[in-house]
């Protein structure tokens, strides 16, 4: 597996991402991910399964400085002081001194910008996160972080997808240094349905969310986290190292973009999105 350099960081450009897994599925598909290869965890305070993710890694059959470990603030500890003593909670749970990233899970209006950042830097400077970023931040939020923000940023955690272009941040983040870390890389299971994902597939022996995912990783800086709760889904998801697609599949793919393609954008959560 080959890892998304960016500013400062190495990330291993496929990862394992368990949103809605319930503790006993997190426990579980940790565990076959690492054994299937994956060496990038993507879990969050408000998925209520660190505890899971972390017993999987207490067992693994590979060192704790091997994986990729990522963990997010949910919006209402962001306040200086709450941030600090819930990335302590996350790290107790996740059985770990240190995240090898730590988001910000969502933009939030109602914290002071400048402390959130500050909080947020402190925590890395403590060695607590060995990097920092953020996620769901659209370009005029992305730009006032980066200003913020002693320290670097290294990704922004983000919908993106066949079905959903990122044609303002993606090129703001490549200059920036800022890996895309793709989120629903597999529209929650959407992918699965394009007749031009099944064609492009068939070419190569392949399915149609292994090509949603090598189309992703295949470009310049760009991360995908699929989930599954299904052993032989997880395997098929980071079997996609053996092929490529020619520029020619890369544009037919980019083609699907659609402006209803968004699948995730909770109300009171959701700051106003880039154009489309
Ligand atoms: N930062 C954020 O706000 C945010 C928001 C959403 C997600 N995320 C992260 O991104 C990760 C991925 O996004 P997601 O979980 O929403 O959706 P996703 O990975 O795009 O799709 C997951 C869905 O695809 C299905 N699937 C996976 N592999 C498959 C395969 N090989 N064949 C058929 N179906 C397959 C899964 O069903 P089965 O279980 O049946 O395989 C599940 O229903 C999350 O788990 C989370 O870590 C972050």
């Amino acid at each position: 597996m080959w890892t998304v350099e960016c500013n400062g960081a190495q990330i291993p450009a496929l990862g394992f991402g368990t949103f809605q897994l319930e503790p006993e599925d997190a426990l579980r598909m940790v565990d076959h991910a690492i054994q299937a290869g994956y060496r990038h965890i993507d879990t969050a305070q408000i998925y209520d399964n660190e505890a899971a993710v972390g017993e999987a890694i207490a067992h693994a059959p590979v060192r704790r400085e091997e994986l990729f470990l990522t963990t997010k603030v949910w919006i209402n500890a962001m306040r200086p002081g709450k941030l600090e003593a819930s990335v302590e909670e996350s790290l107790g749970k996740l059985q770990t001194d240190y995240v090898d990233l730590l988001l910000l899970h969502w933009p939030n209006p109602k914290v002071e910008f400048q402390a959130m950042f500050d909080s947020l830097n402190a925590v890395r400077e403590q060695g607590l996160a060995r990097h920092t970023g953020v996620s769901n931040y659209p370009s005029d939020w992305l730009a006032r972080a980066r200003e913020a923000s002693r320290g670097p940023l290294v990704t922004n955690q983000i919908e993106y997808h066949p079905f959903l272009a990122q044609k303002t941040l993606q090129p703001m983040l490549r200059e920036a240094g800022m890996a895309v870390t793709a989120y629903c890389p597999l529209a929650q299971g959407r992918v699965f349905e394009s007749d031009t994902l099944k064609a492009i597939g068939e070419a190569h022996g392949k399915n149609p969310g292994q090509v949603a995912l090598r189309w992703l990783i295949q470009q310049d800086g760009v991360i995908a986290i699929p989930r599954s709760s299904r052993e032989a889904n997880a395997s098929a998801n980071i079997d996609i190292f053996d092929f490529e697609l020619s520029e020619k599949e890369m544009s037919q793919v980019a083609d699907l973009a659609d402006p209803n393609g968004r699948v995730i954008s909770p109300e009171g959560l959701a700051p106003e999105w880039d154009p489309k």
